[in-house]
């Protein structure tokens, strides 16, 4: 009877509850109150926050971090992959560089395919892996858009940490761990990320990486030529040569940046800037909101609010599988951020019980003007009008877990994002249609959502997340949580998360849900898997006139 009794009441109540974590220096503020930063690393933060004191703006504090990442942080993200960068800029543009990894000229449809069968080994390690990195040329264009320092300046206060040591941060250790068997495969890679006995380092020991350290001063003395037409490019077409990989120098002096248009889109009294195709995250992220709009949140229990979000996200991964690909390539269908589109799938969720929708649904093909609108996260701001949001993944942990010799750059396992087969799951489970197939210089579908929210014209907060898939869902929780519920970054980004991507049609839990509210979700026919730590999200919130920086807490050990 008590036990009836309780699980009314939380069915009844809008209730929210959140798990503790401990505070770090992850997030930091200038002393004078003018640039915050948030990154999954405090050194790297910290080293932004150096670059402020030299002058930088939260441009230049993003680029740095982008940089020292690469060192403290390999297994995430670096030179080696590719890269989303939104910034709103002090003169009041909003610029969306595209920094995504191309496939190289020889790439082909079935290219992983083996004996009738897409080869995940293939698409995950080693040489085939690999697309054409895009981060140097993208930071570099955010630099000369919106920095005050040059390009040199952001970069050499990395060079120095991997010349001098850094410490094996527990979050690096861990996955030097997960990952050592396929790390030993690369002498390259072993010789700067396990220890002489082929081993992983016990977090905290210090290591240095000499070579990335060598690229690094290469990169701030000749600029990004050094890496898409000089040395670094050569050292990797020998590599690929020997280690039959498609990658040549071509491929490398043929990559460009592309300058996109953001997703525009308005939710709860705010506009909301997202990032369009070859990544699915602005468009989903929109998708998924516009059809919570239809519901009064405010009315609902805790199971409900879980609920509906799954279900939106659950028709939005549908349409994600069959329609999204890189708009270059394929026609990307404009409306599915349309506001009657999301009413028609709202029209189809009920709120008792989880629909099973076979298949996508079919957005009008052509309303071209709203697009026209329109793995680590790093996040930044300044007073002077400066809001940056970079997401940048070098895809899995340690991507390919190549190291190009002589470099000390792991290298992407990018390739993995396109669909290699109708029907095959990548290494997030999503599965893809022809619109994702591989194709030369093609770019592979991604999740990431970089974002910046304005209100009255006027930005009020940056933000974005790592984790495949789950970066929508992030995305779109953290916005829900601060938009719709006003609640402050510091809460919203502790609210246990969730996530659905229709395929696998699971619904993804973090154990901190309350028990009763899970088991809710399970009479309505979710199928609940649970999930702990959940993503990494950075906000940067401006609040009463002040910057609020705001990093993962699940992150820290
Ligand atoms: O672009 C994408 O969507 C993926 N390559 C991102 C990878 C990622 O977030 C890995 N984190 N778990």
């Amino acid at each position: 009877m008590k036990k009836t009794i309780l699980v009314l009441l939380l069915c009844v109540l809008p209730l929210f509850c959140y798990a503790e974590y401990p505070v770090t220096g992850h997030a930091q503020v200038s002393g004078d109150g003018k640039v915050a930063a948030a990154s999954v690393n405090p050194d790297a933060t910290t080293i932004a926050m150096n670059v402020v004191k030299r002058g930088g703006n939260a441009v230049d504090a993003a680029i740095a971090i982008a940089f020292a990442l690469g060192v403290v942080d390999p297994h995430n993200s670096g030179i080696g992959g590719g890269c989303f960068i939104l910034v709103r800029l002090a003169d009041g543009r909003v610029i969306a560089i595209d920094g995504r990894e191309m496939a190289p000229a020889a790439a082909h449809r079935d290219m992983f395919v083996q004996d009738g069968k897409a080869n995940p080994e293939l698409s995950r390690t080693g040489a085939l892996a690999i697309g054409v990195p895009g981060s140097v040329l993208a930071l570099h264009k955010l630099q000369r858009e919106g920095g005050k320092l040059n390009f040199s300046d952001v970069i050499l206060p990395a060079a120095e940490l991997a010349e001098k040591g850094f410490a094996v941060s527990p979050l690096v250790a861990d996955r030097m761990v997960s990952t050592a068997k396929e790390l030993q495969k690369f002498p390259a890679t072993a010789a700067i990320y396990l220890d002489k006995s082929q081993q992983p380092f016990a977090a905290n020991t210090i290591i240095t990486n000499q070579d990335l350290a060598h690229t690094y001063r290469e990169l701030a003395r000749l600029g990004p030529d050094y890496f898409y037409r000089g040395d670094f490019a050569r050292k990797t077409a020998e590599w690929m040569k020997k280690n039959n990989g498609l990658v040549t120098r071509d491929d490398f002096a043929n990559y460009q940046i592309k300058l996109r248009e953001p997703i525009v889109s308005q939710f709860a009294g705010y506009t909301l800037y997202g990032f369009p195709p070859p990544s699915s995250g602005g468009i989903h992220v929109a998708q998924i909101l516009n059809i919570l709009e239809n519901f009064d949140l405010h009315k609902t229990t805790s199971s409900e609010r879980y609920h509906l979000m799954a279900e939106a996200m659950k028709f939005a991964f549908a349409d994600r599988a069959h329609w999204l690909g890189d708009s270059d390539f394929v026609k990307v269908p404009l409306s599915l951020t349309d506001k009657t589109y999301a009413k028609k799938i709202a029209r189809q969720i009920q709120l008792d019980k989880a629909v099973n929708n076979a298949v996508h649904g079919d957005p009008d093909l052509d309303i071209p003007h709203l697009m026209n609108k329109h793995t680590t996260h790093i996040a930044a701001a300044d007073l002077e009008g400066n809001w940056v949001a970079i997401t940048s993944t070098i895809n899995t942990t340690f991507g390919s877990k190549v190291v190009i010799p002589g470099t000390g750059v792991v290298m992407n396992n990018q390739m993995d994002d396109f669909s290699a087969q109708a029907g095959a799951a990548n290494a997030f489970g999503l599965v893809g249609s022809d619109a994702n197939a591989i194709a030369a210089k093609k770019r592979p579908l991604s999740s990431m959502s970089p974002t910046i929210v304005f209100k009255d014209n006027q930005p009020v907060m940056t933000l974005g997340a790592a984790g495949g898939p789950t970066i929508i869902s992030q995305v779109v929780q953290n916005l829900l949580y601060t938009l719709e519920f006003n609640m402050p970054a510091e809460i919203a980004i502790k609210q246990p998360r969730i996530h659905e991507q229709w395929s696998p049609d699971l619904l993804f839990v973090e154990p901190t849900m309350h028990e009763q509210v899970r088991n809710a979700l399970v009479q309505k026919g979710h199928e609940v898997k649970l999930w702990p730590n959940m993503g990494f999200s950075q906000i940067i919130q401006l609040r009463d006139g002040k910057l609020v920086p705001v990093a993962e807490p699940r992150v820290i050990k």
